[in-house]
């Protein structure tokens, strides 16, 4: 096997993970892949994947995982895809401390310590990609929706300066900013939003009300809604080519989001934010 051809994919029990991780296989990548539940694990091993348990939020298992694929590598690993997250719904006045730094283990800390060890990895191999899946809502923010933000955004500033910091070593730094993907990233939301927030007592009752009518799929659906295969489009892109980019942009609420994020002025630009928060 190809040492440059060996990638480690978090968040592989669903969508966008779990199409990556079986895209590169088929392309005879070897694939690391991690989930949670025993259950997750085994179906990816049947796939044929190499299924190894890691959850962001419990720095023991980030550790294990990496030392795992260490011993199986010879210490040498060419590909980091940082993709297991979740969004936590809610105003941000509604976000308990607790909640908000819940969101930030899973979907910042926790990938910056899995990116932290693997790095070692990457210099030994003289080569490697890193490629953080981000969102849209890395680029701009919305309503109800400022936990999730705010991770991106974090995710968003330590990749721009890891990018910065490795330039020369032959580790290149991409990020994914995909809009709406199918996946059970809705289900997962609609979950911390019900655990997490009180929605009976807050003063956006109302909004949220609305909001758990479009989680359940009871108002019409989103009509630039992609596949994952679109992430994985992107994603082989930042591992083959030979020149990756900074930054990829998948469906086209996250193109025009782009533009307009660069050309409105702030104030303008909230009028639209405002429109869409509700909208989607
Ligand atoms: N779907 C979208 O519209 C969309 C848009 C922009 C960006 N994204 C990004 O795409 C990535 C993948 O999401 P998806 O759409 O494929 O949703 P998904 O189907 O819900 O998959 C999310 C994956 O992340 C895993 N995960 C959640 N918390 C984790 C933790 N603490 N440690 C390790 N893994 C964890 C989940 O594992 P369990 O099954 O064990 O919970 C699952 O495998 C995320 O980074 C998300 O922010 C998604």
């Amino acid at each position: 096997m190809n040492a440059n051809r060996t990638i480690l994919i978090t968040g592989c029990s669903s969508g966008i993970g779990r199409t990556c991780a079986l895209g590169l296989k088929a392309r005879g990548w070897r694939v690391f892949a991690t989930a949670r539940k025993p259950e997750d694990l085994k179906a990816l091993e049947a796939e044929g994947l190499e299924a190894l348990y890691l959850d962001y939020a419990d720095p023991q298992s980030v550790e294990d995982c990496v030392r795992e694929v260490a011993e199986r590598t010879e210490g040498r690993l060419f590909a980091l895809f940082n993709n297991g997250a979740y969004g936590q719904l809610g105003a941000v006045e509604d976000l308990s401390r607790e909640v908000l730094r819940a969101q930030f283990e899973a979907n910042v800390f926790g990938w910056h310590d899995l990116t932290r060890r693997i790095i070692p990895l990457m210099r030994a191999n003289g080569a490697g990609r890193i490629v953080q899946n981000s969102s849209v809502l890395g680029i701009v923010a919305m309503k109800w929706r400022g936990a999730y933000n705010a991770s991106k955004f974090a995710i968003e500033g330590l990749s721009d300066t890891l990018r910065l910091e490795l330039r020369g070593s032959g580790i290149h730094v991409s990020i994914i900013e995909p809009g709406p993907i199918w996946s059970k990233f809705v289900e997962s939301a609609l979950r911390h939003f019900q655990e997490n927030i009180d929605i009976e007592h807050s003063r956006y009752r109302a909004v949220y009300e609305r909001r758990l009518k479009r989680l359940r799929g009871e108002t019409k659906p989103n009509p630039f809604k992609l596949p994952p295969e679109a992430v994985l489009k992107k994603l082989v892109h930042a591992l083959e080519s030979p020149r990756p980019k900074p930054k990829y942009h998948v469906t086209l609420p996250t193109h025009l989001m782009a533009i307009l994020r660069r050309v409105l002025p702030w104030r303008v630009l909230d009028l639209v934010l405002d429109k869409a928060s509700d909208s989607n």
